[in-house]
């Protein structure tokens, strides 16, 4: 297998900085050895370069619009010469507004391969903010409104077809922090969202058989993992953290029930924050859980 790093060092989508360290520290935390001793073939891309994070105010509802739009158009094209090139994109972002432009990519891709798109979105936010139901202006909380068609112009446009995704088309995992405007949109687009209540409920094994139903071969699967998905007792390196998350065990599971289906066909590690970081454990777990999502597996498996 070939694997493509692209490191998209920015946090222009945020509302904390240092996201734009994540790329170096997951670097750091050995993704590219990992990755070989797991028999991949790493092809580090070195990072993206694209605008400074100005610092400012939301304008209308969105906070440095025009830096987030073009540093999805560089993630874009980056992921998509990847795709085309047989590799399996791993995007190290950087914050989540960047979602829009690898999925954008990823559906693109896509339809000009005649492949099904199965998104699995591991998250404690649903990311279905728009503009005018924001509580902070900040886009790494409406990449999915912008997949699914709301938002601005560029983004919503950005894989050739509008919607880029259809509410078939993903599942998210983890979700326990939804704004509540957010929470009207996201039910009336009809999205499958597994939020902790359920995993509470029925536990993480039916949750990801849930999740995962209805897979098959020409399935290309996308993991969108945000490091804050995970608990933040053990992923405490990121801006938005929010209590009552899977434990190390729980995302464990879930990581090794993707990699069984043998499908995951391109991944974003996003949120990483090492300016929150402790002794970059974050990134360190991130990278266990990667591992997972490669087929890392205890015994042997018969
Ligand atoms: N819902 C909040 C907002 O829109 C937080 C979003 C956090 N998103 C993330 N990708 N960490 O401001
Ligand atoms: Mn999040
Ligand atoms: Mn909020
Ligand atoms: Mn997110």
């Amino acid at each position: 297998r070939k694997v493509s790093l692209i490191g998209v060092p920015t946090d222009v989508g945020a509302g904390h900085r240092g996201a734009s360290m994540g790329p170096e520290a997951l670097r750091v935390a050995g993704i590219t050895q990992m990755l070989e001793s797991m028999g991949v073939e790493v092809y580090d891309r070195g990072n993206l370069h694209g605008p400074a994070n100005p610092f400012t105010k939301p304008v209308e509802g969105y906070r440095h619009l025009n830096e987030v739009i073009e540093w999805n158009q560089l993630a874009h094209d980056a992921i998509y010469t990847e795709l085309k090139q047989g590799h399996m994109p791993i995007m190290l972002g950087g914050d989540h507004c960047l979602g829009a432009g690898s999925i954008s990519a990823v559906a693109r891709y896509c339809r000009e391969q005649n492949k099904e798109l199965r998104i699995i979105w591991l998250d404690a936010h649903t990311d279905f903010n728009t503009a005018e139901i924001t509580p902070s202006g900040n886009m790494h909380g409406m990449p999915v409104a912008c997949l699914f068609g709301h938002g601005p112009k560029a983004l919503v446009e950005m894989s050739g077809h509008v919607p880029t995704l259809k509410a078939e088309m993903i599942r998210q995992v983890g979700i326990r922090s939804v704004d509540e405007g957010e929470k009207h949109f996201i039910h009336q687009a009809g999205i499958q969202v597994y939020d902790m209540r359920y995993i509470d409920e029925v536990g993480m094994r039916h949750t990801m058989e849930k999740a995962l139903e209805g897979l098959h071969k020409d399935v290309h699967l996308h993991i969108s993992f945000d490091v804050d998905f995970l608990d933040p007792e053990i992923a405490p390196g990121v801006g938005t953290t929010v209590r009552g998350g899977p434990n190390y065990r729980e995302a464990q599971l879930c990581m090794e029930m993707i990699a069984d289906t043998g499908l995951m066909a391109s991944l974003d590690i996003v949120e990483l924050n090492p300016a929150l970081d402790v002794r970059n454990l974050t990134a360190t777990i991130a990278v266990e859980m990667v591992q997972s999502l490669f087929g890392k597996n205890t015994l042997v498996r018969v």
